[in-house]
């Protein structure tokens, strides 16, 4: 099985901790370039400099804030001119949580920009230089919500939905050109993300931290959290040239978790 990255660039968004960071790692290990993105740059030096770095490897990142298209576009154009990329991992932080009902106008305005419109923009950058190099995967670290929505993540269930479709919708066009397009579906991962949600049930029920936490623990047949790294480690086989004939899937990483097919 070819999981040989030698040679090639990846653009990791989200990469500076948890499932991003594992992602940048994985793809490290198997011998990628990697840029990573995210907004706090401090961080971002700090991941970087704990890839794996073989002979010949160099790895960067960007720190920018994939909610300001503009800004995004700026800043990324240049990076990619000089670097072309052929695997783009999609990624970014969760929208709050909360029923879609009480949100306002503005949460699901943010959340469709930083999600979607942010993935779009990085994708046309992105694209001549998958097309040139005549390999592409892109990869988007969305959730098991596309599949069964999750009580109490209204916005989060709508905006996955839409970055689902799109990517099914690119599968189909990009396909031919031999570019893949798919969605990994984390379920329950030992990560800032998931304490934050944990917290946030807790304070919303009047149970206590460890009460949600063992709550979410019974309903996974591993009867574990993930971590990051095990995430990553579909995502990077997604990216290798082994997954070359895998496009368009949801890939759920939850540890049977999900209660549909
Ligand atoms: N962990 C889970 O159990 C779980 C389950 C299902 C789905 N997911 C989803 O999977 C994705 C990754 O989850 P995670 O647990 O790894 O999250 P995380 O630990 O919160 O990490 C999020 C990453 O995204 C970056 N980020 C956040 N907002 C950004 C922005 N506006 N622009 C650029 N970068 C931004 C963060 O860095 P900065 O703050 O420095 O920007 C960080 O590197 C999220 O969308 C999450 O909702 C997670």
């Amino acid at each position: 099985m070819n999981l040989d990255l030698h040679g090639k660039n990846a653009l990791v968004c989200g990469a500076s901790r948890g499932i991003g960071l594992a992602a940048a790692q994985e793809l490290a290990g198997l011998g990628c370039n990697v840029l990573l993105l995210a907004r706090d740059a401090e961080a971002l030096a700090v991941a970087r400099d704990s890839l794996p770095t073989g002979e010949g490897q160099a790895h960067r990142y960007l720190a920018t804030d994939m909610g300001d298209t503009d800004g995004l576009e700026e800043k990324l154009q240049p990076e990619l001119e000089k670097q072309p990329i052929q695997i783009l991992v999609n990624n970014s932080g969760g929208p709050a949580a909360g029923p879609a009902h009480l949100a306002g106008n503005e949460a699901f305005e943010q959340a469709f920009r930083q999600h979607l419109v942010a993935a779009q923009a990085i994708l046309r950058l992105a694209l001549p230089g998958m097309r040139d190099s005549g390999y592409g995967r892109v990869i988007n670290i969305i959730s098991t919500s596309v599949k069964q929505p999750i009580k109490g993540l209204g916005v989060s269930n709508t905006i996955r939905g839409a970055v689902a479709c799109w990517a099914k919708t690119l599968a189909a066009e990009l396909g031919p050109e031999g570019i893949t397009v798919n969605n990994v579906l984390p379920g329950f991962t030992a990560t800032e993300r998931l304490d934050y949600l944990f917290r946030n049930r807790a304070e919303k029920s009047g149970a206590s931290f460890e009460q949600v936490r063992a709550a979410a623990l019974a309903q996974i047949p591993m009867a574990r959290f993930a971590e990051p790294a095990e995430t990553a480690c579909a995502i990077a086989f997604l990216a290798s040239p082994a997954a070359a004939y895998i496009n368009g899937i949801n890939l759920p990483v939850d540890g049977g978790r999900t209660g549909c097919l």
